[in-house]
């Protein structure tokens, strides 16, 4: 009986010790980028990724926050005999070791892409079957973020095979970001918060205002509306994921991009960029890198924002800070200007009592206080991002 009791409490302890997800990464919001939007399958290679960490560094972002560089897929070709992967060697002649030490000598992290299935979602190999191997690989390789896709799981179970490789990545040692990317359809909110550290909550953004492309994918104002309700799943180290960033893509100008920046902030939606860094206009590295507005997303509260007030084509958010203030948003989707007069007991703030002092976070200007209403006027498809401050 003795024996028993022993072996039966070693089992529950060996499993306790592999069945867990790294707690401590993630406080606030990853911030990086993913080479996926921009390089998609063919374009990705080396010297991308060094120079994009190099722009990441010359370009002040490393500064503002950023930190992951993330290979998303096609850098993988192949197994050998033993089940090891084997790196696309056209693409990345040095390995990926390599690449990891050198963006790590950069002061940065990396990131790695993988798939719960047999494929990729390009037809690369996935890890189905490897999920172990792939997890030692990456923690020797010293990769500190891991993308997992959901293309060619037939027969598979979201909430198993998510955790088969959360418990392979937390028995190979090293602290890894596990972002789940089911896009939504198993309603990884309700499930993934012990799993991941963020789940994608819908199909692929692509570089549009609104609309869909290829089907499934869509413009960032469809994505945002689908956000609606998700609010209480994040928070440290869960958080839901919106897709990537399409800031600096060519299907956006800049006040769309803005726009998008500004309403990824309030949703404390992963900060992950997705444009060419090496090639990037002045305007576009300002609305990545507003101090202002990656305090808002990083602000160690980590609420995710929420809709308070909607008329159609005009749109509030609201987002809880952790000192008492209140970032708001002001969106308008219309294709002409938008005037509004804001009456702060009108619209509906949660929590907001006393005064607060109002900053303008796109040009940093100071507009009195919620004693007095507002007039506002927001240029077509763009935002107003306000900062309420605490006085009393
Ligand atoms: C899926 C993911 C994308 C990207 C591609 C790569 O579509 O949702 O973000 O990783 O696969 O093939």
């Amino acid at each position: 009986m003795k024996y028993l009791t022993l072996i039966i409490a070693s089992l529950v302890l060996t499993i306790n010790i592999y069945a867990q997800k790294n707690e401590t990464l993630a406080s606030t919001p990853p911030m990086g980028w993913n080479s996926w939007n921009n390089f998609e399958c063919d374009r990705v290679n080396e010297n991308v990724i060094r120079e994009i960490a190099d722009a990441m560094v010359s370009s002040g972002m490393k500064e503002a926050g950023y930190k992951y560089i993330n290979i998303d897929d096609c850098w993988q070709i192949g197994r050998d005999s033993d089940g090891y992967i084997i790196v696309d060697s056209d693409k990345f002649p040095h390995g990926i070791k390599y690449l990891a030490d050198y963006i790590h000598s950069r002061g940065l992290k990396f990131g790695i892409y993988s798939d719960a299935g047999t494929h990729t979602c390009a037809g690369r190999p996935g890890s189905k079957g490897y999920e172990e191997i792939d997890a030692q690989t990456y923690a020797e390789w010293g990769v500190d973020y891991l993308k997992y896709d959901w293309c060619n799981t037939d027969g598979q179970e979201t909430v198993e095979s998510y955790t088969l490789m959360r418990d392979a990545l937390y028995k190979a040692g090293r602290p890894i970001v596990f972002s789940i990317c089911e896009w939504g359809i198993t309603e990884p909110w309700l499930w993934a918060g012990d799993v991941g550290h963020l789940w994608r909550t819908t199909y692929d953004i692509t570089d549009r205002w609104d609309g869909t492309r290829w089907g499934n994918q869509l413009g960032w104002t469809e994505i945002l509306e689908k956000q609606v309700g998700l609010e209480v799943y994040a928070g440290p180290g869960r958080w839901n994921d919106p897709d990537m960033l399409e800031v600096g893509n060519d299907g956006l100008t800049i006040n769309e991009s803005r726009a998008h920046f500004s309403m990824w902030c309030i949703l404390a939606a992963p900060l992950i960029c997705g444009n060419d860094l090496r090639n990037m206009p002045a305007e576009i590295k300002e609305i990545l890198c507003n101090p202002e507005l990656i305090a808002i997303n990083q602000d160690e509260l980590g609420k995710q924002g929420f809709k308070i007030y909607d008329e159609g084509n005009f749109e509030i958010w609201q987002k809880p800070l952790k000192n008492g203030d209140i970032a708001l948003s002001f969106l308008n989707l219309e294709n002409r200007d938008k005037s509004f007069n804001i009456n702060w007991g009108k619209i509906r703030i949660k929590g907001l009592t006393g005064n607060y002092s109002v900053k303008n976070l796109w040009g940093n200007i100071m507009m009195g206080s919620t004693k007095d209403e507002l007039s506002i006027n927001i240029p077509q498809r763009d935002v107003l991002m306000l900062r309420l401050i605490k006085q009393d």
